[in-house]
């Protein structure tokens, strides 16, 4: 993949800039792939794509080359919010279009979000938590990047949607900053401090899966459930942890890339586009299995 430095601009093309907030992620990755598959099918679009590694100061740099390549659109998904407005409003008040995916940004200066609906996804969730409990349960919830949108907003949804039971008490809710190495970590400690947990609700899939291990590590694993989101297809994805028996749910959280790619062709031939694009969601559980007579 062409760093932001090293690409040149071919003159019948639209030169686009995507910006990644990391690669370290298979949600990530499979993201790029989709836009780079996208683009395929339009011969006058050529993406140049940047891999910020999870750093805000990494990814302002990112665009601020973008910009002295005169990019004619930046596709962007921050890190952060607040470090990442800034630069893209820079962008944005410079004339150039640009397209959000999945983070927001605080303000408005962007031509288009796309993404899916953080808070009703984490609703979702929460309905689906208190339907499982039957109302009643410790939950340990292990939190996304606090600074990332998503974090917040799959939190209040699942806060509100448990309010109306009492009975349900969040007893733990560590930040693991939506890595699996770190939410292993973090389980291991909320394991310590409570004999009994009912169920872990992370805000993504890799998170829920280093939980999940962390709990078998220390043979508990049965003793809860455990919910992401994401739902990547694929053997790591939360889909298969989901048919493996190790998340009891998680919900589709699509990258978005491929409607990306066709959005900057509509704003680069001219045609108006919504300023928000919401992307649709679905609960993965288990189908249920036959009686066996
Ligand atoms: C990947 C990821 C996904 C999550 C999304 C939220 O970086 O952590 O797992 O759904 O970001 O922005």
């Amino acid at each position: 993949m062409a760093a932001p430095g090293c690409s040149r601009r071919t003159d019948s093309k639209h030169l686009i800039g995507f910006s990644q907030c990391n690669l370290g992620e298979p949600w990530r990755v499979a993201m790029n792939a989709e836009v780079a598959g996208r683009a395929k099918d339009f011969p006058d679009l050529q993406v140049v794509f940047a891999d910020a590694q999870q750093d805000n100061a990494k990814q302002v740099a990112d665009v601020e080359t973008f910009m002295r390549q005169r990019v004619d659109l930046l596709m962007i998904s921050p890190n952060e919010a607040k470090p990442l407005t800034p630069i893209v409003e820079k962008v944005f008040k410079a004339g150039i279009p640009v397209i959000v995916i999945d983070r927001g940004l605080e303000g408005d200066s962007y031509t288009v979000f796309i993404g899916a609906d953080n808070y009703e996804i984490g609703r979702q969730a929460g309905e689906h938590i208190a339907s499982v409990l039957g109302g009643n349960g410790s939950i340990v919830e292990i939190r996304g990047l606090p600074g990332s949108p998503p974090a917040i907003d799959r939190g209040k949804g699942m806060h509100d949607a448990i309010a109306k039971h009492p009975n349900l008490r969040i007893v733990h809710d560590p930040v693991a900053n939506w890595l699996r190495e770190e939410a292993m970590a973090q389980m291991e400690m909320a394991l310590a401090a409570n004999p009994k947990i009912d169920l872990v609700y992370a805000h993504n899939d890799p998170m829920a899966v280093g939980a999940y291990l962390a709990a078998k590590a220390k043979g508990r694993e049965k003793e809860m459930k455990f919910i992401g989101i994401d739902a990547l297809p694929g053997l790591d994805g939360g889909r298969q942890a989901v048919a493996d028996g190790k998340l009891d749910a998680t919900f589709v959280y699509p990258t978005g890339g491929r409607q990306a790619v066709e959005l900057a062709d509509k704003i680069l031939k001219g045609e108006k586009v919504p300023h928000k694009v919401v992307l649709s969601t679905e609960k993965i559980v288990k189908p249920a299995q036959p009686a066996s007579r």
